[in-house]
This record gives C-alpha cells, structure tokens and sequence, in this order.
C-alpha cells in the first residue's frame, strides 16, 4: 500500500487495499495515465502503453516518432496548445498574449500523510499512516509556470484526491484562464454516465445514459453548487448495477461554479474532467503567486454502485466533516418552519416547544423570521439583532426556556444575504454583489452580499458571533436562498472581476472556519433552500444538511435515495411533516412520512399543537424507536435495494458494521390490485449469522436473507411502507 516509483522505467503506481492507479511519465516529460482498478502490483509498461501512427491531423510533437502524437496520449493534466484537440484542464494566457502551455515533468515527492489546501476545505486525516501523498511538479520552462499535481491515496479506502497548485515563477503577472482539479483518460467508451440533477424542491434525481461521442456534462453558472446539478459524477460499465460491475466516482469539494465533463474522442477513448467552472473565471497571477484548485474525490469500486456510495459515506462521515458532532448521534429536531412560517411570537413558539419536548424531541429550532424587522420575506436580511415585538424577552429567555424543558435550542441564521429594506443596506449599499448604475436583480426579494470583501465578511461575522455569544444556542442552521447575478465587486478592478466567485467562496469559507471553530460545540446544518448547496464543500464545515425543502414522503424517496449515491445517511436532514403536504398537497400516512423521515437524520417540522391525541402517540413511538436505532442509522452502512426511478417501490437497508443489526424499509407508492407475491432479497448481512426479526419474532439465517430474502405482506391503499428490524441472535435456525 502506498505510493511506489519505479526509477526504471519511470512509473508510479498508488495502491490502497484494492485498487491502483497507475502514472507513468513519458520520455518526453508527459504525465501519462495508464491504470485506474482492482489493486495490481506487477505490471508491464509495454502492454499498457501502446502507440498506434495517426493521421495528420493529430499532429505529433516530435517529427521523428509518428507513434506519438498528444491527441491520443491518455494523459493526466492536458493544457491546451499543443496536438491534444481534447478538453484541456488547463488554459493559461502569458503576458504575450499566447495561449500554450507544455507542462512535463521536472520532479515529484512521496511524503506519508496528506497536506491542507490553502483556504478550501478538504478530505484529511488523523494520522499519517492513513494516507500517502505524490505530488507531481510539472514545468513549462519556457514561461516559468510550475504545476504541481496532488495525488493523496488512503491505505484502506478505494479513493484518490486529486488537486493542482499553480505557481508563477516568472517575474511576469500572467493569468489562469482554466485550472480543473483533475482530468483523467480513459481507453474506452463503453460507459454510461450518471449524475444527479434536479431544481428547487426536487434534488438529486438520479440520471444515468450512455455515452455518445462527443463532450457531455454538467455544470453549475449559478455561484453556488445548486439544486439543478450537483458537483458528482459517475463513470459506470453498462453492465454495472447496485453490486455488481465497475464504477468510477468523481465528487468536487467545493460550493461554487463547478464543471464536470466527459468527452468521448474520434478514438473512442473517454476524458472526465473536473474543477471550477472556467465560465466567467480568471485569476491573474503576479510573480511567486500560488493558485490552488479544489480537491476532487474519486472513488472506485468493481462492486457496483452501491460500493462506491459506501465508499464515499464512510469517507466524508470520518475524513471530511469534522468538529466534536462528527462522531456523536445527532439529536431528534423540531422545527417551526412549516408550523408557523414567518406568523409567530414567543408565546406560541413556547407552545409548540413544549409539544415537541412531550414527544420526546432533544432540538428545538427557531427558523427565519426572529430578527430586524423579519415579517416576511421582504425585509431584514442582514440586521442580526433579535425582533423584540416578535420575542420581547429575547432569545435568551426562549433558549433557556427550551432548556429548561430538556430541549437544546437552534437558530436560523441567513448571513450571506440583504434584504434592500434593511439598516444594513441602508448603511452599506455597496456591499452587495452588484455592477454600478445596472439594476440589482432580487431573488425572493434578496441581494448577496460581497463575501469576496473581507470587510463585509469581518462584519456580517460580528454580528453573527455576537447572537452565538449572546446565549446558550446549541445548534445554527445555515441558509442561503438565492443564485448569484450582476457578479461584481466594489473592490476588485476590472481584470480581476472574473475573480469575485471565487473569491466570494474563499471568503465564505473562511468565515465558516471562523465560526465553526470558535463555537465547537455547537452543532452546524447548511441549506440554501434544501439541498442547493448539499455538496463536500459545505459538509466540511457543517457536518449535515437540509436535504430538501419537499418534505413530500413520495417526493423525498427519490430525493433521499439520490442524495445517499454520494452523501451519508448522518448528513441528510429529514422531517416529518404536515398532511396534505404543503409543496405538493399530498396526503400520506404519519406512518409512512415517519418510515421515511426516519431514514435520515431525523425530525419534525409541522404543528404540533393542532395534532390529534392518536398522532401524538405515534409520533412518540416514532421517537422512542428512531432513539434506539439511531447508532445504526446514522453510522451503518447503506444499501439501496429497490429504486423509486425503476418504478412503484423503493426499498434500502442500513447494516452495523459488525453486521449484527439492520434495519430494512420497503416503500410502495401507488397500491398494486391483485399484484405478485413480492420479495426483497437483502444485502451487507453476514451469511453465517442468524437473524430474529423483531417485528414478528421470526429467526432466519443470513443466507435465506440474502439469497431468497424477505417476504413483503401485501399492503392496500397507496402511500404504504413497512420497517423490518433485524438483530442477529445465537438461535439455530431450523
Ligand atoms: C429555506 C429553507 O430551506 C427552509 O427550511 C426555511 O429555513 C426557509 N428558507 C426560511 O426562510
């Protein structure tokens, strides 16, 4: 395990347990990409690296090899210029005006270990045994420009991390038009890609097609991750499904414009590149000046894609999100939001507290509305000081009033935003993004402030910090409702505009490491109205999310089941909520809506004053049985058995890992008149144990569990689910 170079014939290959992936660089100084799979440690170069005379019009760099030409090199970090006509991951403009770039090899470093990147959040670890690190120095002699290549390998994760630094060692200022975080050739077409698309309220659907030739991708132009797509992608064979087959996963960690791409070639290979999105970005950089890109997490599996998401959960669970919560079980929550909208006082607030700590429920959260002068949507974003007319004994009464019924209490908190009629914008009117004499396009009535500015951003902290201060909050929920328009910053001249979005998430991401770390112990969720802005980025501050603003149980197994391809159960906000629901106005049973709330990180969010005494006991029992299998579901495995994109059922499972518990949930939409006897053959149990199903007391062996699995009672009406909690026991199964 590890990262070996072979001196010989100049090759490095990157194992973990079991897998590889392999570089080697070429005589003419080219970082050549020869093998990413199953763990291989012998391996000859001369039956990966085969070169084959093209024509013409893939031009060669050196006139005495016509073997060799770029356009069909598999490459690491192709810039642009030269004979590769592929997507480049790197476009750099000299002060001459010229575009070419040659990037070889100059000399590289194999340390154990993985360093921080500057400023961007990252994948890290807490030892140095658990990871080892090459970082490739690339040059182009002719301009001075050093790029270094980062490649970290965990010793017992399938994962690479990948991120480039470019340095500027020439006495010059130049500009980065392009620098992805990774590119990556592969010798065949034969995939389908999958991501996960979406808008407002309906998150994370899973797509999945097959390649065509050409360039496909997904990108977001909004200055934030997005609802629309989000910062994952997916290499899969077609053969692949949940537990068989090879897949190639590639997440970025960061919370701003991103591009992910493929490019199937005239030569019917594919090239998958990653990084900030180059629309709308520059970066000029002076002399000794260092640009560092993001990190982009690519994960392999030959076990299907139920594998790689494992992969991802265990990985972004224990090495990306971080602080005292990473590892702790996250409490029951109640939230006013749905209850009371922005319509509440301290009385009824109290109320409605008060019924969630009968129920059980360990959080009480206070969303929008409890500040300046918040009335609605139309005002007071960006004036942190309590709405005294609304809670005249302020937020330290209501938060030791909620403490005092054993609740801990949570606030809402929008500090990226101003509302037009604020003191804030009255006093500052340029702190927002805006572009001089233009007119300032609102988004639910909102402008974005400029977190490219330290000062804004010294500021809004301030102001945060002194409500954190202030009283016992125990928990912050962390929103952020609209895109970025009119992209420009009062402090930044006119070759540098093109830096504001990312500056803006250099600065957002300090002021996140700010308050994280100054306040340990409080427990931080991110939103950006649900699930804009569900991404590694966010989750390296704040260690879960609100998975989506649907609180729908239909509409969330499909938002839930695509969220869990990359991000952990632990991370994914789920609360039961009103019937008829109020984003879609479907009715489905308290059972259901728990069944499924259930499966996440889990809550409420409706008015708990105005339910019946028979809700009252089924949402108590509802707590009383997530409590005792909270362990399992927020740090078990999952495995996804049944997807809602197939069709009327979906159905997954979470395992201990010492798979002695699990938990199993069965999901039918539309009710099926006179349908077949159905089964559900299930997964990650150890064959060699047995298992009592605590619901009806049955004991089955692993094997019949995975082989012919469990039977599923024929349920009438639609909306229907069903939970099986399964405990290993010594009992022989006859
Ligand atoms: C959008 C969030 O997703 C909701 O949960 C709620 O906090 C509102 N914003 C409040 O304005």
């Amino acid at each position: 395990m590890g990262i070996k170079f072979n001196e010989e014939n100049c090759s490095f290959n990157l194992t973990s347990d079991n897998m590889s992936y392999i570089i080697k660089i070429h005589d003419l100084g080219y970082p050549v990409h020869l093998y990413w799979g199953r763990r291989l440690d012998h391996f000859n170069l001369d039956n990966m690296l085969t070169y084959r005379e093209r024509c013409s019009f893939s031009p060669n760099p050196d006139p005495n090899n016509l073997l060799l030409s770029l356009d069909d090199l598999p490459q690491e970090y192709p810039s642009y210029g030269g004979s590769d006509f592929r997507m480049p991951a790197f476009v750099f403009k000299h002060n001459d005006g010229t575009t070419r770039t040659e990037l070889k090899y100059d000399s590289h470093l194999i340390y154990e270990g993985k360093s921080k990147l500057d400023g961007l959040p990252a994948t890290y670890i807490e030892n140095k045994s658990e990871a080892t690190t090459l970082e490739l120095l690339l040059v182009d002699s002719l301009k001075d420009i050093h790029v270094t290549l980062i490649y970290t390998v965990y010793a017992n994760r399938n994962v690479v991390c990948r991120s480039v630094k470019v340095e500027n060692k020439s006495d010059v200022e130049m500009r980065i038009e392009q620098a992805l975080s990774m590119s990556i050739d592969f010798d065949s077409d034969q995939f389908d890609l999958m991501h996960l698309q979406g808008s407002w309220a309906r998150e994370r659907h899973v797509e999945r097609h097959r390649l065509f030739t050409g360039t496909q991708g997904i990108q977001s132009r909004r200055g934030s991750s997005s609802h629309q797509h989000n910062p994952f992608v997916s290499l899969l064979t077609p053969q692949t499904n949940e537990s068989q087959g090879e897949a190639y996963g590639f997440s970025l960690v960061y919370s701003g414009n991103f591009i992910a791409q493929a490019e199937v070639d005239q030569y019917h290979t594919t090239r998958v590149s990653m990084g900030i999105n180059p629309f709308e970005f520059k970066w000029k950089l002076g002399t000794d000046e260092v640009f560092q890109t993001p990190e982009c997490v690519m994960v392999y599996s030959s076990n299907g894609v139920g594998d790689l998401s494992r992969t991802y959960h265990k990985l972004f669970r224990e090495r990306l999100a971080r602080g005292l919560h990473r590892d702790s079980e996250r409490p029951i929550l109640m939230n006013n939001w749905e209850a009371t909208y922005f319509d509440f006082n301290e009385k009824s607030i109290v109320d409605l507290a008060r019924r969630g700590a009968e129920l059980g429920v360990e959080l009480f959260v206070l969303d929008d509305g409890w500040f300046g002068s918040r009335n609605g949507d139309k005002s007071g974003l960006g004036d942190w000081v309590v709405n005294t007319e609304k809670l005249p004994r302020g937020l330290d009464y209501l938060a030791q009033t909620v403490n005092d019924m054993d609740m801990k209490f949570g606030l809402w908190f929008e500090p990226e935003m101003v509302s037009p009629d604020s003191d804030l914008y009255r006093n500052h009117p340029d702190w927002c993004l805006h572009i001089p004499n233009r007119s300032r396009t609102e988004g639910r009535h909102q402008l974005v402030l400029d977190f490219s500015r330290q000062d804004v951003c010294v500021y809004i902290t301030g102001m945060i910090k002194n409500i954190l201060s202030s009283t016992n909050i125990e928990y912050v929920k962390w929103d952020m409702n609209r895109n970025m328009t009119e992209v420009a910053s009062s402090l930044l001249d006119s070759e540098r505009q093109s830096e504001t979005m990312h500056r803006y998430m250099l600065g957002l991401y300090a002021v996140l490491e700010d308050i994280t770390t100054s306040y340990p112990n409080i427990l931080f969720e991110s939103c950006s109205g649900g699930g804009g802005r569900f991404d590694p980025g966010m989750l390296y501050y704040m260690p879960q999310t609100w998975t989506s603003d649907n609180t729908d149980a239909v509409e969330r197994l499909k938002i839930q089941y695509g969220t869990s391809m990359v991000y952990p159960l632990i991370s994914m906000g789920a609360h039961v909520s009103e019937v008829p629901n109020h984003q879609v106005g479907r009715r489905t049973s308290l059972k259901m809506r728990g069944d499924v709330a259930m499966t996440g990180n889990f809550g409420y969010e409706l008015d708990l004053t105005k339910i019946s005494d028979t809700d009252k006991e089924i949402m108590k029992h509802q707590v009383i049985s997530y409590k005792e299998r909270r362990q399992l579901i927020q740090f078990g495995d999952m495995y996804r058995i049944r997807s809602p994109f197939d069709g009327n059922e979906c159905a997954w499972m979470v395992v201990s890992e010492d798979k002695c518990e699990a938990v199993v949930s069965f999901y039918q939409i539309m009710s099926r008149f006179n349908g077949h006897i159905d089964r559900l053959k299930l997964e990650g149990l150890d064959g060699n144990k047995n298992y009592k199903i605590m619901e009806t007391g049955m004991c089955l062996s692993g094997k019949e569990l995975l082989n012919f699995g469990i039977r599923i009672q024929e349920q009438v009406g639609d909306y229907q689910s069903q939970v099986w909690h399964l405990k290993a026991v010594k009992n022989k199964v006859v």
